[in-house]
């Protein structure tokens, strides 16, 4: 039995300039169930990336409500929505985010660090890295020293830490060439196979072929 553990009831994100309002969503309303795969696609600027930083709690909805794991997300402080961000949620961002004055086995320890308080005494963060097929030299790389396919495999690393039950993926393939980019689907397929629920933004249909379920969006509506 499946259950849902993201539900958006009537989203509406407003962001507002000087120039004008931009309303990147428009009531969206959509389900998403426990261990699914789900690709968001649409053209650029279609509210994409907006939609995902609603689910991932990077920033709040202006109209309407967005429930994680059945608890409404206004009903939480910025610190509950922190600790939630910490446990729960993974996010692959499409430009990787790595912070490069940090290795690489650094940048994969932080997240670990921000919540355990501590140092990775358990080996995790080594696991991890050799799951995406990151060897012990690299490890001591800074980013700019690694390829992008590289970078990304840090950045899928980093986003699995504190295993979290929802994986949020920003054209996680978006700089990479195609065989890379099959190669980080891989990795992704095979979490999705170990019960993750993963949310991936793409605008290539090759890539969105890999989940089980796609989402149009157009001028921020579900279309
Ligand atoms: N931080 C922001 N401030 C103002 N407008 C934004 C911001 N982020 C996105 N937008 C606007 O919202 C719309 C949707 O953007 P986005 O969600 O990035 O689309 P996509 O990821 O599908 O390309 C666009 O018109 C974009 O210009
Ligand atoms: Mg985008």
């Amino acid at each position: 039995m499946s259950s849902p553990v993201i539900e958006l009831d009537n989203v509406t994100k407003v962001y507002p300039l000087p120039s004008g309002d931009v309303t990147a969503l428009r009531e969206i309303s959509l389900t998403i169930d426990e261990g699914e795969f789900v690709a968001i696609m649409g053209p650029s600027g279609s509210g994409k990336s907006t939609l995902l930083n609603q689910i991932g709690c990077l920033d709040r909805p202006t109209s309407g409500n967005l429930f994680l794991a059945g608890k409404n997300i206004r009903e939480m402080d910025d610190r509950e929505l922190t600790s939630l961000r910490l446990s729960s949620l993974g996010y692959i961002f499409q430009k990787f985010n790595l912070i490069p004055l940090l290795t690489a086995y650094e940048n994969v320890e932080y997240p670990y660090i921000m919540k355990h308080r501590k140092n990775d005494d358990t080996g995790r963060v080594r696991d991890l890295l050799a799951l995406v097929g990151i060897d012990e030299s690299l490890s001591a790389h800074k980013p700019n020293e690694l390829s992008g396919g590289q970078q990304q495999r840090i950045a899928i690393a980093r986003a699995l830490v504190n295993d979290p039950a929802i994986l949020l993926c920003d054209e996680p393939t978006g700089n990479l060439d195609s065989q890379t980019g099959a190669q980080i689907m891989e990795v992704l397929s095979d979490l999705h196979r170990k019960g993750r629920t993963i949310i991936m933004v793409t605008h290539e249909s090759e890539i969105a072929a890999y989940a089980e379920r796609t989402i149009v969006i157009r001028d921020g509506r579900v279309a």
